[in-house]
């Protein structure tokens, strides 16, 4: 459907997913993704589309996310943007993206919905999307609210989806991407994975923040706001909590967003990992190393292949 040599997609991530990253994952034969929203009009989004082409010649895709924001941000640009650079495949997030549908769809591109549960799964395939990107609980960034992990919502996704989706939400290696195929995913989606990698376009501070955190440093804030996030824990994080817990249900964004608005130019490009709240997974727990793109995903597809030739032939076998 996209075009690609391996299953891997790397999804939308706010100051991260700059043409260099995008480029760098498609070159390696998975589906690298422009970020949208990080560029602030829709002219600097077709300049980061052109920049992206003159690095690779694969096939790549933009993320547009619908999620509350602080600015309120010109969607009719973008998908502009995105429809006049000849962008095939969009990953949609956050919200329900029936209404940019038509005008995606006419233009002959793929819409890939990410989404955190079987009935918005479902919903999208209803609407006409091309492919979902199921979002389990484990997952860096916005795993919304009904806290259902992978295990659970995969095969529940695949009983009920007739279109393809991929397993997203702590995937990190060869044992994701068996286990996200076992479990009836077409492959798999990697955020806080790509992240740790040379070619990511962020300090590196925060790689190696990431290879020293365990699958017990990241914390879920904004759930009394329905707008959850899981991030890595920091000052700026435990302010926010506490916050949280002081005001209670009473507790509005106006009361946080002097704790979490404009932060990530300053983690992503400075390294001040302390700036704010930066969504991050609990596979950090699982990042050890900060390979290249490429090293990252030629050691995925081999430790893929021997655990399904090797391992599981052992099974079928006995
Ligand atoms: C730093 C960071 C920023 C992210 N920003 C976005 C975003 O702007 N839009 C979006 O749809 N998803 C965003 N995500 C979510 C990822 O695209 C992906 O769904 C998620 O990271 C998958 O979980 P994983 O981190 O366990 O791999 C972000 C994730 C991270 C870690």
């Amino acid at each position: 459907m996209f075009g690609i040599e391996h299953p891997i997609i790397q999804g939308g991530m706010h100051y991260v997913g700059f043409a260099e990253m995008a480029a760098a994952v498609s070159e390696a034969g998975g589906l690298g993704i422009i970020t949208g929203l990080t560029q602030p009009t829709p002219e600097a989004l077709a300049k980061e589309i052109r920049r992206c082409r003159e690095m690779t010649s694969r096939p790549f895709g933009v993320n547009l996310t619908f999620l509350p924001s602080v600015t309120p941000r010109d969607y009719p640009g973008y998908v502009r943007a995105i429809v006049d650079g000849g962008i095939k495949i969009v990953e949609t997030a956050g919200n329900n993206p029936q209404q940019w549908l038509p005008g995606l769809k006419d233009a002959g591109i793929k819409v890939i919905h990410k989404c955190t549960s079987v009935r918005h799964s479902v919903k999208a395939q209803t609407i006409g999307c091309d492919a979902v990107s199921v979002d389990g609980f484990e997952c860096g960034g916005h795993p919304g609210e009904d806290d259902v992990p992978n295990f659970i919502l995969l095969p529940l996704a695949a009983e009920k989806l007739q279109i393809p989706f991929v397993a997203s939400g702590g995937m990190a290696d060869g044992r994701s991407l068996v286990a996200a195929l076992a479990l009836g995913a077409d492959g798999m989606n990697m955020g806080t994975r790509f992240i740790a990698t040379k070619e990511a376009p962020v300090h590196d501070h925060v790689k190696q923040a990431l290879v020293a955190a365990s699958e017990l440093d990241t914390r879920l804030i904004m759930r009394p706001l329905r707008n959850t996030e899981r991030v890595l824990k920091n000052a700026a994080v435990e302010r926010v909590l506490a916050k949280e817990k002081s005001l209670g249900a009473s507790i509005k964004f106006d009361d946080i967003v002097g704790d979490v608005a404009g932060a990530y130019p300053k983690i992503m490009k400075e390294g001040n990992l302390d700036a704010g709240p930066w969504s991050c997974g609990m596979v950090a727990g699982l990042i050890h190393d900060v390979p290249s793109v490429k090293e990252l995903i030629d050691r995925i597809m081999r430790e893929a292949n021997e655990i399904i030739s090797a391992r599981l032939g052992r099974f079928a076998a006995a």
